[in-house]
């Protein structure tokens, strides 16, 4: 009769990508559950995947995941490589290896990976490289990870941007003027859409839906016309009108990078240039113009990323955390943790890895919003 394999004894954790609200909830989730009740060790690793390869390993006990649900950011530390093109020397290499034998060396069994779309892929090419057993959990502030109902950190910066739309109807009822909000979300307009839906906002401006300036400037136009002499524009960092997404549909993929690496603040000889001006900038100028009403505009930015996780995303963590311990103690490996209604639910990584979950045009939250009387634009 074949012997069957003995429960892993140690495991590694890592977090990895932009870091969010959440991080550390999940991190105590999977560690309480590892040690205290499979009786695993568990061992974090520093920065991601450089710290990874680097060999930078602590263990964490369960008096090092004390007192960390509520804290924000990571105590670990995050980065963002591609352990398949690591920038070593200045040289793109693939890292699958090294990374693999480093575990090997602290006789890790299966490596926990924290982190985004970016993430999934990393440990799916740890896994197919090497061989080497992986787990993920699904976290990003975007909400962006395919095949699962709801990532955590989003709850917590939905709240952070919706409180930030509240505060600037005051002042924008004040002055009378348009305020533009910039939310991030590159690829995926879920932040805009739900803090700009929650905080009332009057125009919502997402990737997925090109947006037309006219239409915009004359939905607040319209808003004047009734007697609204303020408005509050949402827009994800990643939107764009009809134009732009036409001039980029021409794009190879080659271009499209190159565009991208235009567009980053350059720090040459210690001086920063803002190669482009920023979109919101952009767009609050354009509106000011196109309706003669004074505008302003506000980029959250990282503050979405900062602080303590709400009490669902600690609720999340727990879930996602705790059954990622669970499935390892099980020898349920390759997979991503998703939530799936009430539960947490493991999903095969090949099925995640490389897919980005955008909102479809006909979610109900669009459909809601519309009838509510927002304009996407479009
Ligand atoms: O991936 C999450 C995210 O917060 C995006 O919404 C945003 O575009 C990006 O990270 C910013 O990343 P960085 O921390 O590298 O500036």
């Amino acid at each position: 009769m074949a012997r069957k394999s003995p429960q892993p004894r140690r495991i590694g954790i890592l977090t990895s990508g932009g870091d969010c609200p959440g991080l550390n909830a999940a991190i105590r989730g999977v560690a309480k559950a590892a040690i205290s009740h499979y009786g695993m060790r568990v061992f974090g690793i520093q920065d991601g995947f450089r710290g990874l390869v680097e060999n930078r390993f602590i263990e964490l006990d369960d008096r090092a995941v004390s007192g960390i649900l509520t804290a924000g950011g990571t105590i670990l530390g995050s980065a963002r490589d591609k352990l398949a093109k690591m920038l070593i020397d200045g040289e793109k290499c693939d890292m699958a290896a090294t990374a693999a034998e480093n575990l090997k060396r602290h006789q890790v069994d299966c490596l926990v990976c924290l982190g985004g779309g970016g993430t999934q892929k990393n440990a799916l090419h740890l896994h197919t490289a090497t061989g080497f057993n992986v787990v993920t959990l699904p976290k990003t502030i975007d909400n962006d990870v395919a095949k699962t109902d709801i990532t955590f950190g989003f709850n917590s910066a939905m709240n952070i941007a919706t409180e930030a739309i509240d505060r600037l109807h005051t002042t924008a009822t004040s002055h009378h003027r348009i305020i533009v909000c910039e939310i991030m979300g590159h690829s995926a307009g879920w932040l805009a859409l739900g803090s700009g839906m929650a905080g009332g906002a009057d125009v919502i401006l997402i990737p997925e839906i090109p947006y037309d300036l006219g239409k915009v400037a004359e939905h607040l136009i319209e808003r004047r016309r009734h007697g609204k002499r303020f408005s509050i524009v949402a827009v994800a960092e990643g939107a764009m009108s009809v134009k732009e997404a036409q001039a980029l549909s021409m794009l190879s993929k080659k271009e499209l990078k190159e565009l991208e690496a235009k567009k980053i603040r350059k720090v040459e000889s210690g001086e920063i240039h803002l190669v482009e001006e920023p979109k919101a900038s952009r767009l609050a100028r354009q509106l000011q113009q196109l309706t003669g009403t004074e505008a302003r505009v506000t980029s959250l930015g990282h503050v979405q990323r900062g602080g303590s996780p709400s009490p669902y995303d600690r609720l999340l963590c727990t879930l996602l955390g705790t059954r990622a311990a669970e499935l390892i103690a099980a020898r349920h490996f390759n997979v991503m943790v998703a939530i799936k209604g009430d539960h947490a639910e493991p999903v095969p990584l090949k099925e995640v890895a490389g897919l980005c979950r955008r909102v479809p045009a006909d979610h109900p939250w669009i459909h809601s919003a519309r009838l509510a009387g927002a304009s996407f634009g479009g």
